[in-house]
């Protein structure tokens, strides 16, 4: 009976297998100048597309570089080139700058002539080609979802596009355009930007990475050549003159973001420097990292020599991690985004509460009152063990004489441009008289504002909060940390720290804690994050066993 049933159950794999048919044939043209930053990346997320290779045919042309983006290149092709349909390259080899251009952002009309004149021979040669399909991508486009062409071709619009994310409000589409062709911000925008509403929209402009359908008739109207559209008075620009050819030829421009699909960097402005990109690869990298399947994305960033950045504690004695032993995967994270960071960071094995010993836990003493707000239970094993997490390391500093300390957990994730953020915030934090802690990260729980420091950008007085998941720590704090003596009358360590600087709202319990001087300030905005919140998703706390649900344990790719 089993085999008959396999049987079957080949037989109708086989015969659905012949009537399948190929996937639609697609040319992907990639134009690339000065890009050896993000190439490694933009190729390897690239290669990880699960559209079938020997569907698709590569067009590259690369020129006026004055970096190793051909090598890289190069090096690519020979190693992919005999599993896609076919390559055509055209590599120059000039080093050359558009006459009067100044900088890697500056866009001479040379410059602009020249892409217009690529992009249109993209289209043509795609269409000789025979392609049923044109994707144009650009090179600062990391399409992290495998699917991202399925699903694009399933869609069956003449021309869409994914919705890609940046760090900021800048994306590939626009949802409103002036009389003039220019951008204009519209409010439909940023319900679709952060996919609070879902879906496949018409909008006046896509661009960076767009799918074209070039067996649909009216496909042979689009251009990017702006002479070549009749009373057109626009500007010289291939973008525009693409959304512009398609509106007139009643062909709907799309984007999609039902799907997460990728990322994108924002376009340097004509006086940034190169290193603005270096930046914005590291903040997406760490947002893949946040979002993506640990282990996959680790693949895609071996793939490639990454250039790490030197390592150090960004000013402050040391950094310390606090992990867990039994969340090896949290600490493997967290040392990618510390080598991504270029953070010298010590990791501490937290005492993990699930060890404790029955004498150890009859040597401490609980605050009488305590039971926690929310769920009213007396504290778990995990609070306990996060809080000895914690005061060990206070003890450790105040042995060791470290001034000024960063304190992080194992599940957090870093605000873009961490490094400028902390060295602006830690400049502020020096020049203060008297500090003891500063929150980088917490979940306030305070309904009012809490005032501004005097005279800082950075800095606001902290109120009552939740959570530890990284804060500065001067060595006078530390002190006073350990001389509340906080083992005669425990809490959660988050409900410690309020206490000491006397914003918690149980008058009683602070009555337990007679010093109440804790300098506390926090980052405003804060520079650190949970990786995911409570009730989210994948989110698992040490400390609230009542979270821990095996099956989120895992955030495939079917969760993007
Ligand atoms: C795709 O769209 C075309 C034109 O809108 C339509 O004729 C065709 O049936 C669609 N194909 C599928 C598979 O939905
Ligand atoms: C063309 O543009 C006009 C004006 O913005 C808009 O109303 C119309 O829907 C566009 N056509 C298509 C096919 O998107
Ligand atoms: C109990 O735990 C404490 C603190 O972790 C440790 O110092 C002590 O040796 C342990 N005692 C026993 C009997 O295991």
């Amino acid at each position: 009976m089993k085999l008959l049933k396999k049987i079957i159950i080949l037989f109708i794999i086989t015969c659905n297998s012949y009537a399948e048919d190929k996937h639609p044939t697609i040319l992907v043209s990639i134009l690339v100048r000065n890009k050896a930053h993000t190439l490694p990346y933009f190729l390897s997320n690239f290669e990880s597309l699960n559209y079938p290779k020997d569907r698709m045919s590569l067009w590259i042309k690369s020129d006026h570089n004055t970096d190793n983006s051909l090598e890289i290149l190069r090096q690519w092709i020979s190693s992919v080139k005999d599993n896609y349909h076919s390559i055509n390259t055209e590599f120059i080899e000039d080093g050359a700058q558009y006459s009067g251009e100044y900088g890697p952002a500056h866009w001479t009309t040379d410059r602009f002539n020249h892409i217009i004149n690529l992009r249109e021979s993209a289209l043509n040669f795609a269409r000789k080609f025979w392609a049923d399909y044109l994707l144009t991508i650009d090179c600062d486009v990391f399409l992290v979802n495998p699917d991202t062409l399925n699903y694009l071709v399933s869609k069956n619009f003449t021309v869409v596009a994914p919705l890609l994310r940046s760090e900021g409000l800048y994306s590939n589409f626009w949802y409103g355009m002036t009389d003039d062709y220019y951008y204009q911000r519209t409010e439909e925008y940023t319900p679709v930007l952060y996919r609070e509403n879902l879906g496949c929209f018409n909008v006046p402009m896509v661009h960076t990475c767009v799918l074209i359908d070039l067996r649909r008739k009216e496909s042979d109207y689009l251009t990017y050549v702006p002479s070549r559209i009749e009373n057109f008075n626009g500007p010289n620009d291939d973008i525009i003159a693409f959304a512009i050819s398609a509106n007139r030829s009643a062909i709907s421009l799309n984007v999609c973001n039902e799907l997460k699909f990728g990322y994108l960097t924002v376009p340097l402005e004509q006086n940034d420097q190169l290193n603005m990109d270096y930046e914005q690869m590291i903040n997406i990298k760490l947002e893949v990292l946040n979002e993506m399947n640990e282990l996959y994305v680790n693949d895609l960033l071996k793939k490639f020599t990454r250039e790490l950045p030197r390592k150090d504690t960004l000013g402050f004695d040391k950094i310390f991690m606090i992990n867990l032993l039994r969340r090896p995967e949290r600490r493997r994270r967290m040392n990618i985004c510390f080598d991504e960071l270029g953070l010298e960071v010590d990791v501490l094995d937290a005492v993990d509460g699930k060890s404790l010993n029955e004498s150890f836990l009859e040597s401490i003493k609980f605050m009488p009152e305590f039971s926690d707000p929310y769920h009213k239970r007396p504290m778990k094993l995990g609070e306990i063990g996060c809080f000895m997490s914690h005061f060990n390391l206070w003890k450790k500093i105040v042995q060791e004489r470290y001034e000024i300390t960063l304190v992080l957990e194992d599940d957090i994730r870093f605000e873009p441009f961490f490094r400028h953020k902390v060295q602006n915030l830690m400049a502020e934090v020096r020049r203060m008289p008297n500090w003891d802690l500063v929150y980088f990260g917490r979940k306030r729980l305070q309904e009012n504002d809490e005032p501004w420091v005097d005279g800082s950008n950075y800095l606001v007085h902290a109120g009552y909060s939740y959570w530890t998941l990284g804060y500065a720590l001067s060595l006078r704090g530390a002190r006073k940390l350990l001389q509340g003596d906080p083992l005669t009358r425990l809490v959660p360590v988050d409900e410690y720290l309020p206490i000491l600087f006397d914003k918690h709202p149980q008058d009683s319990w602070k009555g337990h804690f007679p010093r109440r001087d804790l300098v506390a300030y926090s980052a405003a905005p804060l520079l650190i994050y949970p990786t995911h919140y409570t009730g989210e998703k994948g989110y698992i706390s040490d400390t609230e066993d009542s979270f821990l649900v095996p099956e989120v344990l895992k955030v495939t790719r079917e969760d993007l």
